[in-house]
C-alpha cells in the first residue's frame, strides 16, 4: 500500500459519521448543542444550532421553516474530539419530512436513538427505528430528560426491549429516581460519575468520578447497584459484533439540558461506533476505502444562503481522498463535473474545505443534472445502490396560475423533483400541464409551493387529491390498473418508475387480490 492509501485508511478509521433520530421534542437540538460543547467545538451551548426561538438566524433561507419553527432541512456538523472526526448529520423533526431522514440514514455509519424518559418510544422514533433497522445500521440509545419525573430505569429497559424488539446493553445506569438525577454508573468500568448542575446548562456540568463507593455514602447509589445486579443477571453484556450488525442496542441515560451523561455518550460514539468502512456497491462488492474517490449524493439543496443563489449537493465520501477542485464523473449521466467549491457546513457558516476522507460529508456547489442517489467517482464506473424512497401517502395536483411564467414553473418543479422535496408524477407520453405531486405528508407540498413562489416566481395552485395509497408497477400492471374501474390511475416519475395510485388501502388490497400476477411493490427499499 502506498503512502497516500495508508493515509486514507488511517483517516477513514478515525471518522464517526452518525445521525440522531427521535420524535420531535425529545431533545435532539439540545443534545446536538451539548455534544458540540463536550467536544470543545463550541465554547458555550446555544451558539451554533440556534434554539427554536432564535432559529431565524440559521435558517432564514426558508420561509416555511421559520413560520413553523421546525427544522425542514438537514445540516451537517463536523467536529474533532480526542483524535476522532465526527460528522453529525441532523435529521428533520417533522414526520412529513421522513424521506429526508431516510436519505440521511443512507449516508451514516451509525445512529443514536434519542428517547424521552417519560414518553418512551413515540410513533416517529418507531418509524425511523424500523427504517434504520431495515438498513442494518448500528444503533445506540440515549434516554434523555432523566432529570424529570418519568419511568424508572428498569421500566425503561423493559419498555424499550418490548418496543424495539432487540436486546439492550446498558452502558451507563442512572443514580437517583427520575427527577432526582444525581449521576450515572459507568457499567464498563464500574466508576460512579456524580454530576453537579451548572446553572443555565450552557457550560460543561461538573463531574466527580469515584471508582469505589459504598452504600453507606448514599442510598440512591445502593439502589442503582441493586438494579444493576438484576441487569447483570440477564443477558445484557455489550457485544461489539452484535452492535455492529444492528442486533444489540447499547443504552445510556442522561439529561441533555443539564449536561448529565453527555460526555459519556460522546465517548461511547467515539469508542464503539463504527468508523467509515468498505461500502457495498450496486453489485454487492465492497469498495475498499482506499479505492479511488467515490461518493454518494444523499441530498441536493438550493439557495441555503439567499446571497448565493446556488445549489449544494451533500455527498458522503465512501472511498478515496476528496480534493477541492477535483473533476469527477457522475455515474448516472456519464458527465464530468468539477467539485470546485466544497463547503464544510457548520451551522450556517460555510468554510471552504481543501480535502476530506471516507466518512466525511461535504457540500459541493453544483450546476447541471445532479440528483439524490447519484454516485460521483474517479476512474472506472462504479455505482452505489439507489437510496430507497418512502411510499407516498399524499397527492395533490399543482397548476401554474400565470402562463407567462410557465418556463419558471417547469424549471422549478424539475429542481424540486431533483432535490427530492416532492416526487413529481406525470401521465405517460404526455407533457401533462398539471402534474401530480406525491409525498409522505402535505407539509412537503407547502414547502414546494413556497419555494416555487419565492425562488422561481411561479404562483401555483394546489389541489389535494383523494388517493391514499401507491405502488410501483410495470407496463403490464399499469395497463391492468388503468382497465380497472375503481378510480385508480397510473403515473410515471422522472426516473421512469411507473406508479399506480389507489383511493385507499381497501381498493388497493381488493385490486391486488383480483390481480395476483400484477407487480405491485411498496416504494421503500425497492428502488
Ligand atoms: P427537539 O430538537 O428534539 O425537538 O427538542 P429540543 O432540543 O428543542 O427540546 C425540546 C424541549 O425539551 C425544550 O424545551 C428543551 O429545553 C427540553 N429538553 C431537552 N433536553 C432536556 C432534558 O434533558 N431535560 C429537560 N427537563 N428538558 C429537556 P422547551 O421548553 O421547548 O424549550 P426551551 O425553552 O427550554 O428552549
Amino acid at each position: 500500500m502506498d503512502a497516500d492509501s495508508r493515509r486514507v485508511v488511517h483517516e477513514a478509521a478515525r471518522r464517526r459519521t452518525f445521525a440522531i433520530i427521535s420524535h420531535p421534542d425529545a431533545g435532539k437540538t439540545t443534545l446536538t448543542e451539548k455534544l458540540l460543547l463536550y467536544a470543545g467545538a463550541v465554547g458555550e451551548a446555544g451558539s451554533v444550532t440556534a434554539r427554536k426561538g432564535r432559529r431565524a438566524a440559521t435558517s432564514d433561507w426558508m420561509e416555511v421553516e421559520r413560520r413553523r419553527g421546525i427544522s425542514v432541512t438537514s445540516t451537517v456538523l463536523r467536529f474533532e474530539y480526542a483524535d476522532v472526526v465526527f460528522n453529525l448529520l441532523d435529521t428533520p423533526g417533522h414526520k412529513d419530512f421522513s424521506e429526508d431522514t431516510l436519505r440521511v440514514l443512507a449516508a451514516v455509519d451509525s445512529a443514536v436513538i434519542l428517547i424521552d424518559a417519560a414518553r418512551g418510544v413515540e410513533p416517529q422514533t418507531e418509524q425511523l427505528f424500523q427504517v434504520a433497522r431495515a438498513r442494518g445500521i448500528p444503533l445506540m440509545a440515549f434516554v434523555n430528560k432523566y432529570d424529570r419525573p418519568g419511568m424508572e430505569p428498569l421500566e425503561i429497559v423493559d419498555h424499550l426491549t418490548e418496543q424495539l424488539e432487540l436486546p439492550l446493553a446498558p452502558l451507563t445506569w442512572p443514580v437517583g429516581a427520575p427527577g432526582e438525577f444525581r449521576g450515572v454508573i459507568n457499567r464498563r468500568d464500574g466508576s460512579f460519575h456524580e454530576f453537579t448542575r451548572v446553572t443555565g446548562g450552557s457550560g460543561i456540568a461538573l463531574e466527580h468520578i469515584v471508582t469505589d463507593r459504598g452504600p453507606e455514602d448514599d442510598p440512591a447509589w445502593a439502589t442503582a447497584q441493586e438494579e444493576l445486579e438484576l441487569i447483570d443477571a440477564t443477558d445484557s453484556a455489550f457485544d461489539a459484533d452484535a452492535y455492529g450488525r444492528g442486533e444489540l442496542i447499547p443504552l445510556l441515560f442522561g439529561s441533555a439540558a443539564w449536561n448529565f451523561g453527555v460526555g459519556l455518550l460522546l465517548d461511547a460514539v467515539r469508542e464503539l461506533a463504527p468508523p467509515a468502512q468498505p461500502r457495498a456497491l450496486e453489485d454487492g462488492t465492497p469498495r475498499a476505502v482506499e479505492s479511488p474517490f467515490a461518493a454518494l449524493v444523499f441530498k441536493v439543496q438550493a439557495n441555503m444562503d439567499p446571497r448565493h443563489r446556488d445549489r449544494v449537493a451533500f455527498v458522503r465520501i465512501c472511498s478515496g481522498r476528496f480534493e477541492r477542485g477535483m473533476r469527477v464523473t457522475n455515474a448516472r449521466t456519464g458527465r464530468t463535473l468539477a467539485l470546485s467549491f466544497a463547503h464544510e457546513v457548520f451551522g450556517q457558516d460555510r468554510s471552504s474545505l481543501d480535502e476530506a476522507f471516507p466518512g466525511d460529508v461535504v457540500g459541493v456547489v453544483i450546476g447541471g443534472d445532479v440528483r439524490v442517489g447519484d454516485t460521483l467517482h474517479l476512474g472506472a464506473d462504479v455505482r452505489f445502490p439507489a437510496i430507497p424512497t418512502l411510499t407516498p401517502e399524499s397527492f395533490a395536483t399543482v397548476s401554474n396560475r400565470d402562463v407567462s411564467r410557465h418556463k419558471q414553473f417547469r424549471r422549478g418543479l424539475e429542481q424540486l423533483d431533483q432535490e427530492g422535496v416532492v416526487h413529481v408524477l406525470r401521465r405517460e407520453h404526455t407533457q401533462d400541464p398539471v402534474p401530480v405531486l406525491a409525498g409522505v405528508g402535505p407539509m412537503q407540498f407547502e414547502v414546494a409551493v413556497e419555494r416555487l413562489r419565492t425562488e422561481f416566481g411561479a404562483e401555483v395552485s394546489l389541489q389535494m387529491l383523494e388517493w391514499k395509497a401507491a405502488r410501483r408497477t410495470d407496463a403490464d400492471g399499469a395497463a391492468k390498473v388503468l382497465a380497472d374501474s375503481g378510480h385508480t390511475d397510473v403515473f410515471v416519475r422522472a426516473d421512469g418508475t411507473q406508479v399506480a395510485v389507489f383511493p385507499n388501502r381497501f381498493v388497493l388490497d381488493r385490486f391486488a387480490q383480483r390481480n395476483p400476477t400484477v407487480r405491485l411493490e411498496r416504494l421503500i427499499g425497492a428502488d
